[in-house]
């Protein structure tokens, strides 16, 4: 029995192949985890899903809360700000029927009633016009100044309203 304890390595050259494989093997193992370590982070050109702020947006927590002082006293935004964050979705595009900004075609009629009762629509809602174009932190005179932004694209000639003055100076006015 004594080929059980036979080598299989029979020949010198055997010998050469095992020494080199033995050498080789480890080697070339190392360098695939190398590379592989190294590209785990490289993304296709033209990818963002990658990047540092593409991993911060998907990590970001989903809810927030913004601590607001309710005394503060409120700073009131330009008719211009109002009209392009709050109502400029509709009334850009015309959509559900809104009056384009700048069509006189659209605001002709609408314009007969007055800026008084246009603010009351736009505060109050009318048809497909959301109270305050759906936004209910905006003050009155915000979105009677949004209104004369409007109204003044097709050339109404509205005054923006000034913030509340003081009693003693709207008195005066
Ligand atoms: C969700 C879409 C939408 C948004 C947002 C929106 N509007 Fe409108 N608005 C409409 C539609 C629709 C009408 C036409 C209603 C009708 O007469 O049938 C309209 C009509 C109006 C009118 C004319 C009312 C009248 O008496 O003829 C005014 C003024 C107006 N919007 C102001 C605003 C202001 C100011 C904002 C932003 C604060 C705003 N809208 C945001 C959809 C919108």
């Amino acid at each position: 029995m004594s080929s059980e304890h036979e080598s299989p390595i029979k020949t010198p050259k055997q010998l050469a192949a095992v020494v080199v494989a033995a050498f080789l093997v480890p080697i070339f193992t190392i360098v695939l985890l190398v590379k592989y370590v190294n590209t785990a982070g490289k993304t296709g050109a033209g990818s963002v899903a990658m990047t540092e702020e593409a991993t911060a947006q998907r990590l970001k927590p989903v809810a927030r809360v913004e601590f607001k002082d309710v005394n503060a006293p409120k700073v009131l935004k330009s008719g211009q700000e109002i009209y392009d964050g709050v109502c400029a979705g509709c009334h850009n595009v015309g959509a559900a029927g809104a009056p384009k900004n700048g069509d006189k075609g659209a605001w002709s009629a609408r314009l007969t009633q007055g800026y008084d009762k246009l603010v009351e629509h736009a505060i109050k809602g009318i048809r497909g016009m959301p109270a305050r174009g759906g936004n209910p932190d905006l003050d009155d005179i915000e979105v009677a100044r949004a209104v004369a932004v409007m109204g003044n694209s097709v050339g109404a000639g509205f005054k923006e309203p000034a913030a509340p003055a003081p009693k003693a100076e709207a008195t005066a006015k």
